[in-house]
C-alpha cells in the first residue's frame, strides 16, 4: 500500500499564522500537524508516501521532511499548481499510484487511534473505497454520510458540506482508495466552490456499482480548519503525552501532572507549571512564570513574569510582560513586552511578530 498526504491548499482561514508557511507545518505539541498524518501511516506500515505540495511555501515542506529518510519513509513530492480540490490532488497521483490500493491523509487532519486495524480491514477486503466516519455536532462544516435505514451497514449518501444535513456523521479527512477512483475523477465537475470534491468522487464510485464499506472512528479525531481547532487539537494531543522531565537543569519549581521538557531547558525556582505541558529545547522558563495547563513552548523560547494556559507558543519567542494569555498562538519568533500592569489577553500572532502590551 501507498500513501498520499495533502500538503496544499489555501490556509487563508489560519492567516495571519499561514502567511509566512503552510498550515500544515503549524506545531500541535511541538511537532508539525502533518507529521501525526506520516507517522500514522508509517506505523501502519505505508512507507512511500507522495505528498502533495502546492504554491503555498512549498520549498518548507521539502526543508521540513526532506526524502523522508529521518522520519523513516520514503517520500516523493507531487505538485499541485493551485487548489482545484481534494480529487484534482489525488489524480495528479496516479503514476505515483500505479496498480497499489492507497491512504489518502489529509495533512490538517488528526486522529487519536492510529489506522493499523483499518489498514489491515481494507488491505484484506474486496471493497473498492473504505472511509472512516465520526460523529459530530456541525455537520454543515463536514463531507456527511447518510446510512441506510434498513441496512445500517450500507451507506446510502455521501455529500459535501450539506445545508441540513441527514445525519451527523462527518467523513473525515483519511480515505482508503484503490486506483478505480482515478476514472471517477476525470468524470467529476467543480463543486459550487470550484473543487473537485472527495466526496462527489466516492458518491460516483457508489452510483458505478462500486463497494464502499465504512468503519467509524473511536476515540477523537480534529480538522484543524481554524485557530480554535488547532488550540483544541493541541489540548487533546497534550491529553495523552506522558512525563519526562530528566532533562530538566536543577529546578526547584513546581511541576505537577504530566510535563515534558527538552534538553538544555531552565525553569526558574519561582515559577509553576501545571502539565500537561510540553516545553521543547533550550528554554529559559522564569522568573514569575505559571504554565498551563495545555501549553506546549517549542524551542529556544524564553518566558518571563507570565501566565499562560490553553496555548501554543512556537520556538525563538520572548515574552517578558505581565500577561495572562489563554487561549492564544505566537508563531515563532515573535517577542511581547508590557509594561508592569497586568494584563489578560488572548491573541493570535503570525511570525516574528513585536508587540508591546
Ligand atoms: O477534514 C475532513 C473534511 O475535509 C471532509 O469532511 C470533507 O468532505 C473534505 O472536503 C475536506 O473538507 P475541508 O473543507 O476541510 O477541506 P480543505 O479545503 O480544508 O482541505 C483539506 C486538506 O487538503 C488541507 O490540508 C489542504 C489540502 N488541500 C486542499 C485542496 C482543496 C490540498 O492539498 N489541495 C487542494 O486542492
Amino acid at each position: 500500500m501507498k500513501g498520499i498526504i495533502l500538503h496544499g491548499g489555501h490556509g487563508t482561514r489560519l492567516r495571519p499564522l499561514t502567511h509566512t508557511g503552510p498550515k500544515q507545518l503549524l506545531p500541535i505539541a511541538n511537532k508539525a500537524m502533518s507529521q501525526y498524518a506520516l507517522e500514522d501511516l508509517k506505523t501502519a506500515g505505508v512507507t512511500e508516501i507522495g505528498i502533495i505540495i502546492g504554491d503555498v511555501f512549498p520549498e518548507k515542506v521539502k526543508e521540513y521532511y526532506g526524502n523522508g529518510e529521518k522520519f523513516g519513509v520514503k517520500i516523493t513530492y507531487i505538485y499541485q499548481d493551485s487548489p482545484k480540490g481534494i480529487s484534482h490532488a489525488i489524480r495528479l497521483c496516479k503514476d505515483f499510484i500505479g496498480n497499489d490500493k492507497f491512504i489518502v491523509y489529509l495533512g490538517d487532519n488528526v486522529l487519536r487511534k492510529n489506522l493499523i486495524d483499518y489498514t489491515k480491514k481494507f488491505q484484506e477486503s474486496n471493497s473498492d473505497a473504505m472511509i472512516l466516519l465520526c460523529k459530530v455536532d456541525d455537520p454543515q462544516r463536514f463531507g456527511i454520510a447518510e446510512l441506510d435505514k434498513d441496512n445500517l451497514g450500507k451507506i446510502k449518501k455521501i455529500m459535501e458540506k450539506p445545508k441540513t444535513p441527514p445525519s451527523d456523521l462527518a467523513v473525515i479527512g483519511i480515505y482508503f482508495l484503490t486506483p478505480k477512483i482515478f476514472k471517477v475523477i476525470d468524470r467529476l465537475k467543480p463543486s459550487w466552490r470550484g473543487e473537485l470534491e472527495i466526496t462527489e468522487a466516492l458518491q460516483m464510485l457508489m452510483d458505478d456499482g462500486n463497494k464502499i464499506e465504512y468503519d467509524t472512528v473511536t476515540g477523537w479525531w480534529k480538522d484543524t480548519g481554524t485557530p480554535e481547532d488547532i488550540i483544541h487539537a493541541n489540548k487533546l494531543v497534550l491529553d495523552s503525552i506522558g512525563t519526562e522531565n530528566q532533562f530538566l537543569i536543577d529546578s526547584d519549581a513546581e511541576i505537577k501532572d504530566n510535563v515534558v521538557v527538552g534538553t538544555g531547558t531552565i525553569i526558574d525556582n519561582d515559577s509553576c507549571i501545571i502539565g500537561p505541558v510540553i516545553i521543547g529545547k533550550n528554554c529559559i522558563i522564569g522568573p514569575g512564570v505559571q504554565l498551563g495547563p495545555y501549553v506546549s513552548v517549542g524551542d529556544n523560547s524564553n518566558l518571563k513574569c507570565c501566565t499562560i494556559q490553553d496555548s501554543i507558543i512556537m520556538r525563538d519567542c520572548n515574552v517578558n510582560a505581565k500577561v495572562d494569555f489563554d487561549s492564544s498562538i505566537i508563531s515563532h519568533g515573535s517577542e511581547i513586552m508590557a509594561s508592569d500592569i497586568p494584563k489578560k489577553c488572548q491573541l493570535l500572532l503570525g511570525e516574528r511578530s513585536q508587540i508591546n502590551l
